[in-house]
């Protein structure tokens, strides 16, 4: 199991773009650092003296020693560029998916491939249930096009529930279902659950061979 740091600094007045230079430096010691995983550094494109840096570790141990691992006047060196004390946590990764999707001329909108796309072991063995809404089809032929693809990424389809003619249930911003649905909703999710909790154990089982 991996861990994800999330970090947030402010530059100080007239200190943006030391600060943007000093994070990509600290980037690059972070990647070097036993247990990373990855590290992105981010800066606000409306108050461009925020920073988020998002850093994926394999455990908060590794991340914790690494930050030991820091030369003193480095820190001190950086201290002067934040305006306010740096805010930082740990997010647990997520260990199952429900993908809520329309169709569109028979296929996956291209938004949920690229998401799928841009991550990898992230999704690895992980349950996977699918929600669609649509015209006649309830966009079956989309979850059907994307069962492969979830496959190649070591997803595992747990369920599915298809709503067609959805707008018949829709009022204003509220969506009421039949209880069919809910019904059916219900009963992905305990199987995400039941399946998600197995296969949890076997990725723990993974790390530890
Ligand atoms: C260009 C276009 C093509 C669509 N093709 C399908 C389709 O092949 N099958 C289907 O069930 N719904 C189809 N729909 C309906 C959508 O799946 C969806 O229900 C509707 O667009 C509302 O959802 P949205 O606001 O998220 O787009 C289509 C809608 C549009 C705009």
């Amino acid at each position: 199991m991996s861990v994800t740091r999330i970090g947030e600094f402010r530059a100080a007045e007239g200190e943006g773009s030391t600060l943007a230079d000093f994070l990509v430096a600290v980037r690059s010691a972070i990647l070097g650092s036993e247990g990373a995983i990855s590290c992105e550094v981010l800066r606000d494109r409306a108050e461009r003296d925020r920073f988020l840096v998002i850093e994926r570790w394999q455990s908060i141990e590794a991340h914790q020693a690494s930050v030991r691992n820091i030369p003193p006047e480095m820190l001190k060196t950086a201290m002067a560029l934040f305006a306010e004390a740096p805010k930082g946590g740990y997010f647990d990764d997520a260990d199952a998916f429900v993908f809520v999707l329309p169709e569109y001329n028979h296929g996956f909108p291209a938004s949920i491939k690229n998401a799928m796309d841009y991550l990898s072991h992230e999704w690895a063995d992980k349950p996977l249930g699918f929600v669609s809404y649509g015209g006649v089809s309830g966009s079956t032929r989309a979850v059907q096009l994307l069962k492969p693809v979830a496959a190649a990424l070591g997803l595992v389809v747990a369920g599915e529930v298809n709503i067609p003619f959805f707008a018949q249930y829709r009022q204003d911003a509220a969506f009421t279902p039949p209880e069919s649905f809910t019904d059916s909703a219900n009963l992905m999710l305990n199987r995400i659950a039941k399946v998600g909790a197995t296969l949890k154990a076997g990725r723990k089982e993974l790390v530890a061979a």
